[in-house]
């Protein structure tokens, strides 16, 4: 600093006080700097005042990094293989849903080494996409069953579902017996694939059209089924309970033997830099 500069003492200079323009305050109490900090003052001691001006910081903050996630491209990578329910899935997964099944078996394999080990590929993102609502669950009485789809053959399933200590002695799931004498019907699938259209799922005119047909075709190995593997590649063809009419346990089971089954791990890099 040059020697002939004025050095404005410290009582002058608007930015600093000295004790003596607060005679009421603690003495050693830190000089108080700017106008700004004496604002903040009032919100600190007003609770009702902080926290909403929390809320206010922390609603800004919110809409800044979720807002995004709604119209980013790659917020789901998409993942080849990964396609909506089939018909008899998606009315399975109904079933699914209405059992209450969520409430003892998560449909999520966390990136973890025993997770991993235990129940196969981690779950991506995509392999949900088409769920609504999803199944991912946090409680588990039960194994996850995210890649359940194939490990068992449906005869197994159906022994285990009517009677589950028939072949886990020791299991305390519930007997769901009775799935396999009620019948259902496609009168409403058409519906309920547009219904899930509406909130996404981009079935086709054709998928929709064709639903009643594809509902009872996959389930009857005799029928022309060739236009439901076609509609929906992968998707499993049987007559899953074993009995001539179609019943709710043939719907559950379709569903359960496609979980985790769509995407071809053998062949899956993640994509990491997009
Ligand atoms: C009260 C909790 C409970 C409910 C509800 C429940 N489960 Fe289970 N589930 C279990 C338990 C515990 C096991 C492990 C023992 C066994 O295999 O039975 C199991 C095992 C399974 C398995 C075998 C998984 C594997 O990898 O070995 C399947 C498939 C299954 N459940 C399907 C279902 C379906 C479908 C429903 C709904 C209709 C359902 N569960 C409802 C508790 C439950």
């Amino acid at each position: 600093m040059a020697d002939n500069e004025k050095i404005t003492p410290s009582s002058q200079d608007p930015n600093v006080s000295s004790l003596s323009d607060f005679p009421d305050e603690i003495p050693n109490e830190l000089p108080h700097q700017t106008k700004l900090i004496d604002r903040h003052a009032i919100l600190e001691k007003s609770p009702t005042l902080l926290l909403t001006f929390s809320l206010l910081v922390v609603t800004i903050g919110g809409i800044v990094e979720i807002a995004p996630l709604f119209w980013l491209e790659n917020t789901i990578e998409d993942v080849e293989g990964v396609r909506p329910y089939s018909p008899l899935e998606l009315a399975g997964r109904d079933i699914y849903i209405r059992e209450g099944c969520y409430v003892c078996h998560s449909q999520m394999i966390r990136p973890m080494r025993d997770e991993v080990e235990r129940y196969g590929h981690y779950s991506l993102a995509a392999e949900s996409k088409y769920d609504h609502p999803f199944q991912w669950g946090s409680k588990r009485t039960g194994p996850d069953l995210a890649r359940v789809g194939g490990r068992y053959s449906d005869a197994w399933h159906v022994d285990h579902l009517r009677d589950p200590q028939s072949v886990v002695p020791e299991s305390i799931m519930p007997k769901y017996e009775f799935l396999a004498e009620t019948r259902i019907d496609g009168i409403h699938i058409s519906d309920l694939l547009s219904t899930h259209r509406l909130v996404g799922v981009p079935y086709t005119d054709e998928q929709i059209t064709e639903a009643k047909a594809d509902f009872y075709a996959q389930a009857n190995p005799e029928a022309d089924w060739e236009g439901v593997v076609e509609r929906y590649p992968g998707a499993v063809v049987a007559n899953f309970d074993g009995q001539a009419q179609l019943t709710e346990m043939d719907a559950l089971i379709a569903y359960l033997q496609i979980l985790g089954t769509m995407v071809d791990f053998s062949t899956f890099t993640p994509d990491a830099n997009r």
